[in-house]
């Protein structure tokens, strides 16, 4: 596994398991087929109704709270204060947990002031209950909004990335707020695999397209989170520490000219940076 140090001091693995529509016991058994194969970084929401199913997979792992880190997010219509501290809170009953290692706002909300919901993030983290604060979906102006709103380093910002949808502006402006980029939809929602460049790089690697389109995402630093719920996909996805791509490979994945975007829930708010 490789790791990233947070502003915090705490290492933060750079591979995680997503787990948006892993449900019922089925789910909490992914969660502990992860755990058993190495995954420690576990990414769930508030919004993805499966918090209690997350923690449940945790705690029928067996590993300690300890050696696992936890993600979830407050929803944007919780953003208001009092919203924003239930959220959080709930989501620990959810997961029966003490504490989450990061808390994210899982979209901005253009109609509560950043500096609101990042005062109680803040606080969360001085009561012991969040160890790192974090954005999702936050276009570059928003991010520096954030930056500026917030009284406590903001680690992460989570967005979609993958060789279809390449954001190195993006990436580059977070790196120089020593803010770690996360990629969800990693995979594109499982469409990756179809890329016939990625499958004639994986026939030279002996490895199969969606671990190219992952150590493409390590190569530039970036934390991933594809979510897998079959055994084999979570091996194949955790198989990326020792090999790596060429110099002319990461050439022929950043020339991809693809653009596709697999989440826009709100179409067009990616581009209303105002
Ligand atoms: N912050 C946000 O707004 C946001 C938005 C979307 C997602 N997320 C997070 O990011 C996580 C990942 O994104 P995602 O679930 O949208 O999509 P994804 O990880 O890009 O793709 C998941 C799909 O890819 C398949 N897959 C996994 N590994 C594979 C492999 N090695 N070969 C072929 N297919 C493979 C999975 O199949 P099986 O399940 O059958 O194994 C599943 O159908 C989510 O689960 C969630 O935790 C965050």
């Amino acid at each position: 596994m490789q790791f990233h140090t947070l502003p915090s001091g705490q290492s933060m693995p750079m591979l995680g398991l997503g787990t948006f529509e892993l449900r019922e016991q089925s789910g909490a058994d992914s969660v502990v087929a992860a755990i058993g194969l190495g995954y420690t970084h576990i990414d769930t929401a508030s919004g993805y109704g499966n918090e209690e199913i997350v923690g449940l997979g945790i705690r029928q792992s067996g590993c300690s709270r300890e050696d696992l880190f936890v993600t979830t997010k407050v929803g944007r219509d919780d953003l208001a204060a009092g919203p924003a501290r239930a959220c959080a809170e709930a989501s620990l009953e959810r997961m029966q947990l003490d504490y989450v290692d990061l808390l994210l706002i899982h979209w901005p909300n253009l109609d509560v002031p950043l500096a609101e919901t990042l005062a109680v993030f803040a606080e969360l983290v001085n009561e012991g209950k969040v160890r790192n604060i974090g954005i999702s979906n936050f276009t570059r102006p928003r991010v520096d909004k954030a930056v500026e709103s917030s009284s406590i380093p903001i680690a992460v910002n989570q967005v979609e990335y993958h060789p279809h949808l390449d954001q190195e502006a993006l990436r580059r402006h977070c790196e120089g707020h020593g803010i770690l980029l996360t990629a969800y939809s990693p995979l594109a929602q499982g469409t990756i695999v179809q890329d016939g460049t990625l499958i004639a790089i994986g026939v030279d690697c002996d490895k199969g397209p969606a671990q190219v389109a992952l150590r493409w995402l390590l190569h530039k630093q970036i934390a991933a989170i594809p979510k897998a719920s079959s055994a084999g996909h979570m091996a194949d996805n955790i198989d990326l520490f020792d090999w790596t791509l060429s110099d002319g490979q990461i050439a022929r994945i950043d020339a991809i000219e693809t653009v596709h975007r697999v989440i826009d829930w709100w179409p067009g708010d990616f581009d209303k940076d105002a």
